[in-house]
């Protein structure tokens, strides 16, 4: 574990400067507004080790696929999450040295993301050679008022001389990703334009065409300034402005930012749209600016707050993670999706994985409008064509949606991943059923819902196989939630969740006809479904195979699993983890261990279907096999052992997961934070110690709370009621503050939770 920050319960903070963990360092300082983000990288120049990294949501970069061996199938391309223009840039020269933590002595140092509020703060006094001492405060921020707009303070206080501090604020279009495959620039320029104090950049991505527009506007204040020039190229503009300054006394230097994009706006009035957008934050002025973004972020906490009373650390944890998943995806674009890294970093390509269905879909669903979680369904509904497509390249029947996307294709090639994680299918299949159980919204179901559930069932039946010796349907040659295992037979979840998802599209078949009778045939029709269909997904729901071992009692994570040499992570010795550091791939795959849930997972999601006995049987056999090199992997445990009564266990995975990126447990915190994985830390309080689960239409909460902890508390939307929860060691208190009476269960007892005695406004 390595700590570089403070425990604060508000603010992840750093008190020096860390250069060698810089880049740890920017990854945790990340901030975004749903739209675009950036990592905590400095304005200024700085010549140490960074990786400078500004992300905008929905433009991705088609690079070309990289592997030894093509194979039938393989998509052309390999998506990047585009490295953008930088738009925070301002060069700082001080007596004509360039202000540079790297080669400057700097005397103290802080930077610190203020989560209350939105911010990415600096503090910092450093000294040139020439023993000329500057104090900076900075302030920054993403607006989620205006999501197109960034403001950033700029404060400097000349503390031991008189002279000329000189602020260069750019635009930089020539960007590249660290990751691109064959070190290709992706954008290339379209539009430049600078004058006094202003400017605006247009580029371009290659091959999509993506546009992006950046236009700027800065201010000063304390000093007098003189334009000394204003560079004009095709991919950089700036401004080179002298500030006469006096010793002691500050001076505050601000830059607005407006971006637009060809997403959003016609190409031809990207660049008029940015100035517009800037010019009028300009006029509003940083304060203002900053009281409606502060605003709006308090508005978010009083609905997505958890507390945590007597652990500093939990605190910060789920915090942060409620705070950077917000900050990744606000809902209010159904073409925007969650990336794994969010807009913190370029690795793992892609916005799209089945993380966005398993495990982020529900923390939106207990925390915003519902009409956000529907958003991320209309994604997939969105794509459905193009999932189709995906099934028929490959031979197959029905949809299948891609393991990664950024537009709907697939654009993963890896192929134990690409065309064996078929499982994803389940997660969208399940994401519907929780979805429709949690809101209610069964008109989901007639109106998008059934046509992709039909399509993913009928995917499964012709990929399911017939043996007929044993009167059985199998899968073959798939890789389960658990990637070190590739190419198995029959992994118990996939089988389990296809079957699942047969069952549930024919309940919901039944709903529909019942229901909604128009539409209900009108679906047939357009489908081309028939009862035979129908029939044969019922015949595969009765005869699926799922390996199981009568001795152990336990579900087989696939055929001959236990051939294997059977022992626990923990004789291992610690030179061997992380696994995936250490060991050779083929020897993972020989081995037992496992990466992440994957019977497990299956237990978790269809948790109403097995009993406390079957679930801690399989939990005790495997739990103990896995490594959690995913970071997906210890929320679902903490889960289950949170039901199990596994106390201990289920704190120690809930840390895990809170502050896997805090205390960099997998110690890949520098590439980016785990953002799909921070879903988990709330589900894992929600779901784990609260014990939270919908159950025909009905809240059920069945909660614990560690030892560790005084008490905890949390709000959930759920059909137009705002609840609040807080559990402490004696008891459970519901309260509403929103909404009419409301019947639920807490602790196996019916209760009614009366309405909020003084209305809300
Ligand atoms: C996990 C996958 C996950 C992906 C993106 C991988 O390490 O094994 O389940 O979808 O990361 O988070």
């Amino acid at each position: 574990m390595k700590r570089i920050i403070e425990v604060d319960p508000w603010k992840v903070v750093e008190t020096s400067l860390h250069p060698e963990e810089n880049r740890l360092a920017e990854s945790l300082m990340s901030i975004g507004n749903g739209h675009m983000g950036m990592r905590g990288n400095f304005e200024e120049t700085y010549t140490g080790e960074t990786h400078e990294g500004t992300y905008i949501g929905g433009v991705y970069y088609p690079d070309k696929t990289r592997v030894g061996w093509w194979k039938n199938g393989y998509p052309e391309y390999f998506a990047k999450v585009l490295n953008a223009p930088n738009v925070t840039g301002i060069r700082v020269v001080v007596q004509n040295e360039e202000l540079d933590l790297n080669t400057w002595n700097v005397m103290e140092f802080k930077r610190e993301l203020d989560m209350r509020h939105g911010l990415l703060r600096r503090s910092f006094t450093a000294e040139n050679g020439n023993g000329e001492h500057v104090q900076v405060n900075v302030t920054r921020f993403f607006s989620i008022a205006h999501p197109e707009l960034v403001a950033i303070r700029y404060e400097v206080t000349p503390i031991n001389f008189s002279g000329t501090i000189s602020f260069q604020p750019f635009l930089n279009g020539d960007v590249r990703n660290e990751d691109a495959n064959y070190d290709e620039d992706f954008w290339e320029p379209v539009h430049h334009e600078v004058s006094e104090q202003a400017g605006v950049l247009t580029m371009k991505t290659r091959k999509t065409e993506f546009e992006v527009s950046a236009a700027m506007r800065t201010a000063v204040d304390g000093g007098d300034v003189s334009i000394q020039a204003m560079d004009d190229q095709e991919e950089y503009i700036d401004n080179v402005m002298d500030v006469a300054v006096t010793e002691g006394q500050p001076v505050t230097f601000y830059k607005y930012v407006a971006v637009t994009q060809s997403r959003d706006y016609d190409s031809a009035e990207l660049a008029d749209k940015a100035q517009g957008f800037v010019t009028e934050a300009f006029e509003k002025g940083f304060d203002h600016l900053l009281q409606e973004h502060q605003g709006a972020w308090e508005k978010r906490w009083k609905k997505a707050d958890v507390t945590v009373g007597g652990d500093a650390e939990a605190q910060q944890g789920i915090r942060y993670n409620i705070f950077q998943l917000y900050n990744t995806y606000t809902g209010d674009d159904p073409r925007l999706n969650i990336g794994p890294k969010g807009f913190t970093g370029e690795k793992y390509g892609g916005s799209t994985y089945w993380d966005t269905e398993a495990y982020c879909l529900p923390f939106y669903l207990g925390t915003a409008d519902p009409a956000i979680a529907r958003n991320l369904l209309i994604y997939r509904y969105n794509h459905l064509d193009q999932a189709r497509a995906n099934a028929r390249k490959l031979g197959l029947e029905g949809a299948l949606y891609p393991m990664v996307t950024m537009n709907g294709e697939e654009s993963h090639n890896e192929w134990e991943i690409t065309f064996e994680e078929i499982h994803r299918n389940g997660a969208i299949a399940h994401a519907i059923w929780n979805y429709t159980n949690y809101t209610g919204d069964t008109a989901y179901l007639a109106d998008y819902g059934f046509e992709v559930l039909a399509e993913l069932s009928r995917f499964w039946a012709s990929r399911v196989n017939y043996n007929s010796r044993k009167d059985r349907y199998m899968i073959l040659g798939v890789t389960g939630p658990n990637e070190y295992e590739n190419n198995v037979n029959n992994n118990w979840y996939t089988n389990r969740i296809a079957a699942w998802t047969l069952e549930y599209t024919l309940g919901v078949a039944l709903f529909l006809e019942r229901q909604h009778g128009a539409r209900y045939y009108e679906l047939l029709d357009q489908l081309g479904l028939s009862s035979s269909e129908f029939d044969q997904w019922k015949d595969i729901i009765s005869k699926m195979y799922y390996p199981y071992d009568e001795e152990a009692g336990v579900y087989l994570q696939q055929d001959g699993f236990l051939d294997k040499e059977i022992m626990p992570v923990a004789d291992l010795e610690d030179k061997h983890l992380p696994l995936n550091q250490n060991w050779s791939w083929d020897r993972i795959l020989r081995s037992c261990f496992i990466k992440q849930a994957d019977v497990l997972q299956g237990l978790y999601f269809l948790n109403h279907k097995f009993s406390k006995e079957e679930k801690k049987r399989n939990y005790n056999f495997y739990e103990p096999m896995t490594v959690h090199e995913s970071s997906l992997s210890p929320c679902v445990h903490s889960i289950l052992a949170a039901e199990l009564g596994y106390e201990e266990k289920a704190y120690e995975m809930y840390v895990r997961t809170a502050r896997l990126d805090l205390d960099n447990y997998n110690n890949d915190t520098e590439d980016g934070l785990h953002i799909t994985s921070m879903a988990g830390s709330w589900l894992s309080i929600v779901h784990g110690f609260a014990g939270m689960r919908v159950v025909d239409g009905t809240l059920h909460f069945n909660p614990m709370i560690p030892e560790a902890w005084k008490d905890y508390s949390f709000k959930i939307n759920f059909r137009g009621h705002l609840l609040k929860i807080t559990v402490t060691h004696d008891e459970t208190l519901i309260e509403q503050e929103e909404g009419t009476p409301l019947q639920l269960v807490l602790n196996e007892e019916t209760r009614t939770i009366e309405a909020p005695k003084v209305a809300t406004p």
